[in-house]
C-alpha cells in the first residue's frame, strides 16, 4: 500500500490515478488546503477503484500515525508542501514551518513503523539559473531565490542525511521542471488560487475569458526569440515517472541510499512558442502584450533527462501540443463545473 501526501493535489492526483490504475492500493492523506474533496471522487470515477482517504495535515503526527497504524504502508509519496512562490516570499515562515515540519513529521513516523522507502517532490528550482544547460542531477544546487525553493532545498538535504545514516532507508528525489496539462479525462487538473502566477493556467484562463490579455514577461532574454525557455512537462508523463521512480525504489535494495533525478522532457520551448502551440491546437487565438521581466526568472531551463532514462527506464511521451489540448479541455471542465 502507498501512501501519497498531498494526493488530492494536482501531481498528487494524477500520480494516485495512475496507481490505482496499476494496480496499486492507495491512500492519500490530504487537508484540501490547495484541493477539494471532488478531486477524490473524480479519481474514483476514472480509476473505477476505491481507496481511502485522510483529511489531515501532515504536520499532525498522531493523525499521521493513525494511517500508519491503520494500512500496512509500503512505501510513501511526499507531494504535500506548499508552492505558491510569491506567498512564500512575502510568508518566509509559514512555508519554512509548513513544507519542513510536514517533512520532519512523516520522517519521524516513517521511522516508527519501519516504513523505509520515500519519494519526494522536488523541484527544478533547486538548480537557479544553472551554469550547465540541458541541467544534468549533478549541476550545483542551493542558488534558489524564494523560501520555497530553499525549502525544497533543505529537505533534499535532510532526506539525504537521514538516508546516509539509516541502513534501511532509500530515498528518490524528484526534480520537476514545468508540470501542465491534465488528465485526459479532464475531470482532473491543476486549480490555481486566485490570479494563475504560471504560464499555462493563465493562457487557459485568457482562451476561457476570465483574463483579458496575457502579459509576456521579458522580450529581451538570450534566447532564439527573447522569452524564457523552459522544460514544460505533461502532468500524465509526471505521474508515470513517480510509477517507474517506485518500481526502482521497491526493487532495488539500494538502502541507505539517496537518488536524485531530473523530471522533464529534455526539450526547451519559448513562451512565444508555447503560446502559438496553444493557438495552433485549440484554435483559439491568445492576446498578448509584452511586460517587463518578472523578477527571479531565469532565462533558460531545461533538463538532462539521461539519468531517469538510463536507471528508471523512464521518459516523457506526450508532446507540447497533447499538453495544450488537456490543459484547455479541463478549463472547459471548469468552466461547466462554475469550479
Ligand atoms: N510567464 C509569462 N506570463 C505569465 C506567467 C508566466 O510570461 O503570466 C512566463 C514566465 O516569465 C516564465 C515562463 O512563463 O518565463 C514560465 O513561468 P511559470 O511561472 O509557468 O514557471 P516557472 O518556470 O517560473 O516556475 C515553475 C514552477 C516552480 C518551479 C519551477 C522550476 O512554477 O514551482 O518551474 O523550474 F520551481
Amino acid at each position: 500500500m502507498i501512501l501519497l501526501t498531498g494526493g488530492a493535489g494536482y501531481i498528487g492526483s494524477h500520480t494516485a490515478t495512475l496507481l490505482l490504475n496499476n494496480g496499486y492500493d492507495v491512500v492519500i492523506a490530504d487537508n484540501f488546503y490547495n484541493s477539494t474533496p471532488d478531486v477524490i471522487r473524480f479519481i474514483g470515477q476514472i480509476t473505477g477503484k476505491v481507496f481511502q482517504v485522510y483529511n489531515i495535515d501532515v504536520t499532525d503526527k498522531d493523525a499521521l500515525a493513525q494511517i500508519f497504524i491503520c494500512n500496512p504502508i509500503e512505501a510513501v509519496i511526499h507531494f504535500a508542501g506548499y508552492k505558491a512562490i510569491g506567498e512564500s516570499v512575502q510568508h518566509p515562515v509559514k512555508y519554512y514551518r509548513n513544507n519542513i515540519d510536514s517533512t520532519l513529521s512523516l520522517l519521524e513516523t516513517m521511522n516508527e513503523y519501519h516504513v523505509n522507502h520515500l519519494i519526494f517532490s522536488s523541484s527544478a528550482t533547486v538548480y537557479g539559473q544553472s551554469p550547465i544547460i540541458p541541467i544534468p542531477e549533478s549541476a550545483p544546487t542551493g542558488h534558489c531565490i524564494n523560501p520555497y525553493g530553499w525549502s525544497k532545498y533543505f529537505i533534499e538535504h535532510i532526506l539525504t542525511d537521514t538516508a546516509n545514516v539509516s541502513s534501511n532507508m532509500s530515498v528518490v528525489i524528484l526534480r520537476y521542471f514545468n508540470p501542465i496539462g491534465a488528465h485526459e479525462s479532464g475531470l482532473i487538473g491543476e486549480r490555481p488560487n486566485g490570479v494563475p502566477n504560471n504560464l499555462m493556467p493563465y493562457i487557459t484562463q485568457t482562451a476561457a475569458g476570465i483574463r483579458n490579455i496575457l502579459h509576456v514577461f521579458g522580450n529581451n532574454y538570450p534566447t532564439r526569440d527573447g522569452t524564457c525557455v523552459r522544460d514544460y512537462i505533461h502532468v500524465m508523463d509526471l505521474a508515470q515517472g513517480h510509477i517507474s521512480a517506485l518500481e526502482y525504489l521497491l526493487g532495488h535494495r539500494n538502502h541507505g541510499n539517496t537518488e536524485i533525478f531530473n523530471l522533464g522532457t529534455g526539450k526547451g520551448y519559448s513562451v512565444l512558442e508555447v503560446i502559438k502551440t496553444f493557438e495552433l491546437s485549440t484554435g483559439i487565438k491568445i492576446p498578448f502584450i509584452f511586460a517587463p521581466r518578472r523578477a527571479g526568472d531565469v532565462p533558460e531551463c531545461y533538463a538532462d533527462v539521461k539519468k531517469a532514462a538510463r536507471l528508471l527506464g523512464w521518459s516523457s511521451r506526450k508532446t507540447l501540443a497533447d499538453m495544450c489540448i488537456d490543459a484547455w479541455r479541463w478549463q472547459e471542465f471548469c468552466l461547466k463545473q462554475h469550479i
